[in-house]
């Protein structure tokens, strides 16, 4: 179905076509006079110079060929040329009941549906998912939901950090605490045991040890460094312990982005693409882009024009070791091998900006990617506690992300009880769903390159520009629905012109769905479908207090007003599921 802004312009260019102007100037933007008219168009202003003609002549003109088409009830000029144009009510009456129809709820599906990566999660194996990944994850997934939505194929990968000094330190400190294992011993042949000789639990508990005492140890330090180096170089005894390692901590991870409602389509990881490595880095030097430079191999990626240094890539250090920029070279070169992408997109911690247009630069430059595959990068903020400093458990330590998890749902679920009668079973349930949005709905709604505060209270808050919000709105949606139901309603619609300005204002909102949704993929921002929810929840409730639904004597009206609540309920659910979260029955 066209968006409703398109069919709006259909109407102006015929207008200024039949008036004798070019219907380039035909463009319409939603009025900022929402008391005279919905939507207005400046064109005449941009005309004038082409037709040396006062821009009121030509909007006049324009209007008086709009005289008569169904579109608009009103087509009025204003000061100096602006074309004020007023919908006709049966017109989006119409758009609506059409939109009613569809399956599809007026979304347009990608003319040219593309292949896109989402690099997203990013989490380091063996270290305990903090908050730190939670953005990436919340925001891709929701970018990756929008794209499906739209028909586009995406692919999500979480590309798991487990190629660095993490590895080493882990295998450090089992090696004083456990010499006696076999994979430590260089000489045993044998096979090695199939159980891991940790549990996560144990494993969360290594690593920030080894970490600690390698700040202070030097030769501690050493040793992992040695360590990974050696896991790197392929070193059997450690090779199974890394894939112990993988096994303990994927399990865990899959469980937490479970809860999260995060999925991934692959489990990629750093290691996958070393064995790309020699090869890529080998053109690279018989091109002569990477040359040596004190012992390191580097590319030189600055260009003129740049407004600040743009540091070489350093592809392998004097020590032959590649590095994290060398890791993501290569995974580029295996993404476009495995997958010919049409676009990667990195949804990474804003910080690492600078990484990434190193990575690009040089991936272009060393002809990885070829100029119609496009590489971008969207870099979010940091996830702030109410102090202003980034997020803490109340001790100062780093939160886990199952405890933040843990508090949001024990939070919703005092509220859920406070609030109703929902049984006990079906509460925990409930407040696990109303808790995943809060904490959705209160990242995605900020434009993530900026930082924002997490406050549970603020998120949880059923009032205000909360998911919990939201879902409270669709709740009370389903349970008029029912209620008519119970009442024995005959079928819903169809969809009459509105009889208030409260309509209205809702009919013209839910219009809007397919330029919002369309609008906010395009731009990879979730937080303008978020804004309009936001604002479509709004629109429903006013009008829900501003009228008698249930109680309405004609029967036709009440039909025309429950199909126009089904169908916000609708709109509201695929937004949400399309944002990562879904709502309960009840709350
Ligand atoms: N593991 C990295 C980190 O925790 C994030 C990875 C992001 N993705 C990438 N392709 N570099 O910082």
């Amino acid at each position: 179905m066209k968006q409703i802004i398109a069919r709006i312009e259909e109407e102006t260019a015929r207008g200024f076509e039949k008036a004798g102007f070019d219907p380039k100037y035909a463009g319409v933007t939603l009025s900022n006079r929402p008391d005279l008219a919905e939507y207005q168009c400046n064109g005449a202003m941009a005309a004038k110079k082409e037709y040396a003609t006062a821009p009121r002549r030509i909007a006049e003109a324009v209007a008086e060929a709009l005289s008569d088409n169904d579109v608009f009830s009103g087509v009025d000029v204003a000061g100096p040329g602006f074309i004020n144009l007023k919908l006709n009510p049966s017109f989006l009456a119409q758009y609506l009941r059409e939109m009613d129809g569809d399956s599809a709820l007026s979304l347009n599906p990608a003319k040219k549906p593309e292949t896109i990566i989402i690099d997203y999660g990013g989490p380091n194996v063996a270290k305990p998912l903090h908050v730190g990944h939670l953005r990436s994850a919340i925001i891709g997934e929701s970018i990756k939901r929008m794209g499906r939505r739209l028909g586009h194929h995406m692919i999500g990968d979480v590309h798991l950090g487990d190629w660095g000094l993490q590895m080493g330190l882990i295998i450090t400190e089992l090696h004083e605490r456990r010499p006696d294992l076999p994979y430590f011993d260089p000489d045993f042949t044998g096979e090695y045991p199939e159980e891991a000789p940790f549990t996560i639990g144990e494993l969360e508990e290594i690593y920030p040890a080894a970490s600690a005492r390698s700040k202070e140890d030097e030769a501690y330090k050493a040793k992992a460094l040695q360590a990974t180096h050696e896991l790197q170089e392929g070193r059997r005894g450690y090779m199974a312990l890394w894939r112990h390692i993988m096994e303990v901590s994927v399990a865990d991870l899959k469980k937490n982005y479970q809860r999260l409602d995060v999925e991934f389509d692959l489990w990629k990881k750093e290691s996958d693409a070393q064995p790309y490595i020699p090869d890529m880095i080998q053109k690279m030097k018989d091109e002569g882009l990477a040359y040596e430079d004190d012992g390191a191999l580097i590319v030189d990626v600055a260009e003129e024009g740049d407004t600040k240094t743009v540091p070489p890539c350093i592809l392998l250090k004097s020590d032959g070791a590649s590095l994290y920029t060398t890791t993501d070279l290569a995974t580029i070169v295996e993404r476009m091998k495995l997958f010919s992408p049409d676009e990667i997109l990195y949804v990474v911690d804003k910080r690492q900006e600078m990484h990434f247009i190193q990575v690009f630069r040089c991936a272009r430059k060393a002809g990885i990617v070829p100029d119609r595959v496009k590489l971008s990068f969207l870099g979010f903020g940091t996830m702030n506690g109410k102090d202003g400093k980034p997020f803490k458990t109340r001790e100062g330590g780093v939160m886990r992300l199952e405890t933040l998890i843990d508090d949001i749902d024990e939070e919703m679920y005092k509220k859920i009880v406070e609030n109703r009668s929902v049984r006990d079973r079906e509460a925990k349930k409930t407040a696990e769903t109303v808790g995943l949005s809060a904490i959705k709905y209160g990242d995605l709604s900020n434009q993530a390159s900026k930082d924002y505060v997490f406050d549970i209270d603020r998120f949880t808050s059923f009032e205000g520009n909360t998911g919990p919000y939201i879902l409270y709105t669709i709740v009370r949606i389903k349970s008029i629905l029912n209620r008519y139901a119970e009442e024995g309603g005959s079928a819903a619609g169809p969809i009459l012109e509105p009889a208030s300005d409260g309509e209205k204002t809702l009919m013209l909102q839910l219009a809007r769905y397919s330029e919002a949704f369309e609008n906010a993929f395009a731009e990879r921002a979730p937080h303008r479908l978020c804004a309009y929810i936001y604002e479509l929840s709004n629109n429903l409730n006013s009008f829900y207090h501003e009228t008698k639904i249930l109680s309405e004597e004609n029967e036709e009206q009440k039909r025309s007003w429950i199909a126009l609540l089904e169908l916000t309920r609708r709109v509201l659910e695929d937004a949400i599921a399309a944002l990562g979260f879904s709502a309960p029955d009840r709350m």
